[in-house]
């Protein structure tokens, strides 16, 4: 037995948090009868409707994606624009978790698992992401400083980040930067970078937690193994029932 917003996630109907909203909007029925208790727990053979319609049971799916620039990060874009999901030839519903800018290139994963969605977006499990930036300008010691500080975007101090110069070039008045962070925040990196006085020409996120890109090209995606989705669990401290482990 599963709970009813955990099984409306899973199905891919929408993230966890929707689906406790359509529950509470009485949208959701159970063998014919409207739930508004977001407890209730179902069986595999229970009949969910949401706005009358039969949810499906996928089976669940995940993929790493090496992101190329010029993608966006949705299941679909009101302009016509090619995103992420198109790069992935799937009949399952997937979505990104998370987003990488239109130009923002790297390691995305994606899935139709609303409940390990949300596991790896939560900040608080403090997932780390590896960005790597080419900016303009030399950065200096004090701006590197100000980073691992904390910096204020959007009214709030971004928490604790690593930052390692690994290039600068004079000729060009660029620099490359590598910044690890917890937080997803909107723009974080480009925010960051521009509160110490740096444009942000060219990002890529290298790492997700233990993922790397490895031998992937621009654009190509692989599985991930049911050990890394374990694994993914694991660091963020959740059983793969969704249990918090004490
Ligand atoms: N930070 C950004 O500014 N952009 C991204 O795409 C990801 C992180």
């Amino acid at each position: 037995m599963e709970r009813l917003q955990k099984v409306l996630a899973s199905s891919g109907v929408a993230s966890r948090r929707k689906a406790e909203e359509l529950i509470l909007a009485g949208e959701v029925q159970v063998n014919g009868e409207v739930v508004r208790e977001l407890g209730r727990k179902v069986s595999g053979t229970d009949v969910i409707l949401v706005h009358g319609k039969m949810i499906k049971k996928e089976d669940k799916v995940y993929y790493l994606l090496y992101k190329p620039r010029g993608v966006v990060s949705t299941s679909s874009d009101e302009k016509g624009r090619k995103t992420v999901v198109d790069l992935i030839p799937t009949s399952s519903r997937i979505y990104p978790i998370g987003r990488l800018d239109y130009d923002t290139t790297g390691l995305l994963l994606l899935t139709n698992d609303g409940e390990f969605a949300q596991v790896l977006m939560h900040p608080k499990h403090k997932i780390e992401k590896v960005y790597v930036a080419k900016v303009r300008g030399i950065v200096k010691g004090d701006a590197i400083h100000a980073l691992e500080k904390g910096v204020e975007i959007d009214g709030k101090l971004t928490s604790s980040v690593r930052v390692k110069l690994r290039k600068v070039n004079r000729d060009t008045n660029t620099s490359i930067v590598e910044l690890t962070i917890h937080e997803g925040r909107n723009h974080q990196v480009k925010k960051m970078l521009a509160s110490v006085g740096h444009e942000v020409l060219k990002l890529k996120r290298e790492r997700v937690g233990f993922l790397t890109l490895d031998k992937l090209k621009s654009g190509e995606y692989r599985p991930l193994s049911p050990k890394e989705i374990k694994q993914l669990y694991a660091m963020a401290n959740y059983s793969q029932d969704g249990k918090k482990e004490e």
